[in-house]
């Protein structure tokens, strides 16, 4: 029922024939109940080509993922004709190495799900274009899945987690702080009111140009700073932590990140180098930003718990924060995080890191 309220709660044209086929995918029979709901799951929102196939108990059959990362390294951001472009060249590819993985045929599908929102309307059409092809070849429901949606739900395949709980989403499109309260039922608290933390490390790692150190060069913005603040002592620089003054759920980044260019800026005259060359001082640099943006999230993420608290919505039996989004890969941010669970009795749950970031598992 859920699944269909997001399926008419989406502008996507369905024909007749697939609202009913998909209802009469989930008539009830008992002896043929389990077993026999495969979902092929797809996902082309940004710079990951993903699918999976994954069963109705969560079981995972077969998956795929062509990351482009690397590509927009070098072109420093993401293009977005050009992630149209490589998801066009591996989309197939992508889908019959998970049904063969899944040891299945397209017959064999219940539904095929795909992301159709939010994300990057050329990357999105691919897989839409895609997935409507085999939609109608092979006569399968389409469920259109939001995103961020999957991003939060995600932790129900590894943990056996009830509604409601309170989830934290911080990837390099969105940041987000939300009560779930079934599985397309959400009550947002706070966003960003500018970037995403994952947007913000990416330009601060291209900043620093880390494409240049060989021992970066092939990483996503976010973990090459994480790798790099391990060697840095952040006492050595000292960032404004933002919105301090706003007492709401909100985040912000960009305010941060033009005064992380603005001392990089100052550090290049002082060293006396080019921008693009690698500057000395680029660990400590790294740690401070990634304290502060940490010391950020965790600061509004607390009052988000507090507020949960006071309204009864997170109860002693349910008080569960989730993390998720590429972002929450981070290790640092993890254990600021913990920090403000353990201080609020409250238990911090985070998909294994391979989820937190964009895959095709969350779609299906
Ligand atoms: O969820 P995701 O794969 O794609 C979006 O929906 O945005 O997140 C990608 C973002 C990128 O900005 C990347 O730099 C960031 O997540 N990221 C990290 C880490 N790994 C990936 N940020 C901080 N620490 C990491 N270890
Ligand atoms: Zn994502």
């Amino acid at each position: 029922m859920l699944t269909l309220n997001k399926i008419l709660g989406v502008p996507c044209r369905l024909a007749k024939w697939q609202i009913h086929g998909f209802l009469k995918s989930f008539t009830f029979h008992p002896e043929k109940q389990l077993l026999h709901k495969l979902v092929l799951g797809i996902e082309t929102s940004c710079d990951d080509t993903a699918a999976a196939v994954v069963d109705e108990t969560g079981n995972i059959l077969g998956e795929a993922i062509h990351s482009q990362t690397k590509v927009h390294l070098k072109t420093g951001g993401i293009i977005p004709s050009v992630a149209q472009q490589l998801h066009r060249e591996n989309i197939e590819k992508i889908v019959k190495e998970t049904l063969s993985a899944s040891g299945i045929t397209p017959n064999e599908l219940s539904a095929i799900a795909t992301t159709v929102k939010p994300g990057l309307a050329l990357s999105l059409g691919v897989g839409l274009e895609y997935s409507t092809q085999l939609v109608n070849q092979y006569k399968k429901p389409f469920i259109p899945i939001h995103h961020m949606e999957a991003h939060a739900l995600t932790i129900r395949i590894t943990n056996k987690i009830d509604f409601p709980f309170l989830v934290l989403l911080v990837s390099g499109g969105h940041c987000l702080l939300a009560i779930v309260q079934g599985v397309s039922d959400f009550l947002l608290l706070g966003k960003s009111l500018d970037i995403a933390p994952g947007d913000m490390l990416d330009k601060v790692a291209r900043r620093l140009s880390l494409i240049k150190h060989p021992a970066y060069s092939t990483m996503s913005g976010g973990k090459a700073i994480e790798h790099l603040a391990k060697q840095g002592n952040r006492l050595h620089f000292d960032f404004r932590h933002p919105l301090h003054f706003c007492r709401n759920c909100d985040f912000s980044f960009s305010g941060l990140q033009t005064a992380v260019d603005r001392m990089i800026t100052q550090k290049e005259k002082e060293e006396g180098i080019e921008k693009g060359e690698i500057l000395s001082c680029a660990a400590d640099i790294a740690a401070a930003v990634q304290h502060t943006v940490a010391s950020h999230i965790a600061k509004r993420t607390h009052r988000a718990i507090l507020f949960c608290q006071q309204k009864g919505v997170l109860t002693p039996s349910n008080a569960v924060l989730v993390v998720s989004g590429g972002v929450a890969s981070n290790l640092y941010i993890r254990k600021t995080l913990e920090i403000v669970t353990k201080a609020t009795n409250c238990i911090l749950l985070c998909p294994p890191l391979k989820l937190c970031t964009d895959n095709g598992i969350m779609i299906a």
